[in-house]
């Protein structure tokens, strides 16, 4: 039987970003989270390098503003970048109160800061080599003893509800009881993460399967820069690894990347070599691997200390030993892999949407901090940066916006148990194949609309599919990423030249202009 269930606040999500909005929110009202895996799924558990800040006495906002600008090739938004770093500090200092324990220099009283691709400084703080879960987790303990946070695990949203341009809530999969349920709120936050899922090669977990992005679109919102996909330079290549990252912070501390000959060829590409910004770097190893006729390349911390190592990198020290490689010693086996969503839902420095009540943080969104190219550790701040704004807005507006009426419950009476699952994970498969193959790190006219054109016979087989058939988890997400896979491949179509993560050979050059490609629905009209 489909239930209904009533909060102020809904957030989708259980990330850096939704719970840090939801600690953050001090109202007399019910919180809902909505987490569509357990919390510890999204991709902010996994991260690993750290979370950029200006707190080294040297360094300044100036400086940290000047290397985002630079890393996203003239797209960012100067303004979200101030904001964003100006805000910091804050964010740091909120993450400390709230429990966080970063790694402190060794017999010092000041946090230990590594050094990553784009940054100037050293200024990113961290938790040895595993932030995220050590940021996740002191969340998690403080959202669990909040007498006005809801906890949803394994309830997965499939849709907004909207009432005439209002958002007020979603319709929710029990995975448990199998049942769609029905969740309103005065308040609806998408805090869903990225859709580097949409590739067959990615750093990320399960989930990231872009259905923040999905749902906001098919909701009425605009998205934007959806062709910025940045792909993490350093992903072990192993027949049995799944998604394993090797931290850019093992570049800061001196990694070289070498080919399989021991030559070291970063040099060869650009001035600042292992710590030039992603784009460069991820495409310099297609670059090489593609020449060689060689499946990896390699990463090489072994002239460093053991010691040093097993201090600074002991996930990825034992991450890698469950392989049989000792990175104390060899070189370790790398390929690039889809990381992060730089585009998204558009929203304002309130993380407000097109759509009244609606708000979106994380790596859902797009803000203008990241351009055509994010800087490392610049994420996870943007999270919490995000979230604390969003979350005054939310406070500000609180007395105005009333209870919504209550929406009609899922109706499932036209459709039956799916007759074939085989057409799901088959197109799930296809769909991330050629994603990697046509719309990757080097980009042809030719091969985009390939994609475009498997793209659309997907979709169309996928919405027969939802017709007929009770929804499933592997469905939801299948059907959002197709979606995600028809922007992104839009976007990548509309930008007319190479641009940060953006890289075509029909058009390797830089338009003169520095645009934001921006989508509004229904498909597809670009506003550049
Ligand atoms: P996530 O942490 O991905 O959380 C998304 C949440 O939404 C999850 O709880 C998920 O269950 C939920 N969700 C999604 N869809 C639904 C749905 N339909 N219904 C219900 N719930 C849903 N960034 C940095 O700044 N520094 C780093 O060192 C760093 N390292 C990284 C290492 C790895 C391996 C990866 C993958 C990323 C890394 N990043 C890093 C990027 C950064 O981790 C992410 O951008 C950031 O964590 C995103 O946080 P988020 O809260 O937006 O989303
Ligand atoms: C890493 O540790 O290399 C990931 C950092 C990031 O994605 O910001």
């Amino acid at each position: 039987m489909s239930r209904y269930f009533y909060h102020d606040v809904l957030i989708i999500g259980s990330g850096v970003a939704g719970l840090s909005l939801a600690l953050s929110l001090s109202r007399n009202g019910r919180i809902a989270v909505l987490s569509k895996y357990s919390m510890q799924q999204g991709a902010s558990f996994y991260a690993q390098g750290g979370i950029a800040a200006v707190i080294d006495p040297d360094d300044s906002v100036e400086a940290h503003v000047n290397d985002t600008l630079s890393a996203g090739a003239g797209l960012c938004d100067e303004q979200a970048v101030r904001f964003t770093v100006e805000n910091s500090r804050a964010g740091i200092e909120w993450l400390v109160e709230q429990g966080v324990e970063f790694t402190r220099r060794e017999h010092k009283d000041d946090y230990h800061l590594t050094q990553e691709g784009g940054h100037s400084h050293r200024r990113i703080l961290h938790a040895a080599d595993a932030t995220g879960k050590v940021v996740i987790e002191a969340l998690i303990d403080n959202v669990l003893q909040h007498p006005h946070i809801d906890i949803y695990e394994n309830h997965l949203a499939i849709d907004l509800i909207t009432d005439q341009n209002r958002c007020v809530g979603a319709y929710v999969l029990d995975h448990q009881s199998g049942q769609v349920d029905t969740y309103q709120a005065r308040f609806v936050v998408l805090a869903t993460g990225g859709a580097s899922k949409v590739y067959l090669y990615t750093s990320n977990p399960d989930g990231a399967s872009g259905d923040g992005i999905a749902m906001a679109w098919r909701a009425g919102c605009r998205v934007a820069n959806m062709e910025f996909n940045q792909f993490h330079p350093t992903c072990l290549y192993h027949p049995q690894a799944k998604s394993f990252l090797l931290t850019e912070a093992l570049r800061g501390e001196g990694a070289y990347l070498r080919l399989p000959d021991g030559e070291r060829f970063m040099p060869r590409f650009d001035e600042r070599a292992e710590l030039a910004p992603r784009d460069i770097v991820a495409r310099a190893i297609d670059h090489e691997m593609k020449r060689l006729g060689s499946d990896c390349v390699f990463l090489d911390i072994s002239h460093r200390p053991r010691e040093f190592i097993e201090q600074h990198f002991p996930t990825v020290m034992n991450g890698c030993a469950q392989f049989g490689l000792d990175i104390t010693k060899e070189p370790i086996p790398v390929v690039p892999a889809a990381h992060y969503s730089c585009g998204g839902i558009m929203i304002d420095q309130h993380g407000h949407t097109d759509l009244a009540s609606l708000y979106a943080i994380g790596e859902t969104t797009f803000t203008g901090l990241h351009g055509a190219n994010r800087m490392a550790s610049n994420s996870l701040l943007e999270c919490i940066v995000y979230a604390k704004s969003a979350c005054q807005h939310i406070e500000a507006s609180w007395a105005s916006v009333p209870k919504p009426a209550q929406a009609p419950l899922w109706d499932e009476s036209q459709v039956t148990d799916s007759d074939e699952n085989v057409v799901i994970s088959h197109n799930w498969d296809e769909l991330r194949r050629f994603m990697w193959d046509y719309v990757g790190i080097v980009r042809t006219n030719k091969r985009l609309q390939r994609a475009l054109n498997r793209v659309d016979l997907l979709q169309k087989e996928i919405a027969e599919y939802y017709g007929n058939f009770k929804v499933s988890n592997d469905l939801i997400e299948l059907r959002n990423l197709a979606q995600v896979a028809e922007l992104i491949i839009h976007s990548a179509m509309l930008r007319k030249e190479s641009r940060g993560l953006h890289y075509t050979l029909d058009y390797p050059e830089l338009l003169p202009q520095a645009n934001n490609t921006i989508l509004t629905p229904p498909m597809c009209e670009a506003d550049q």
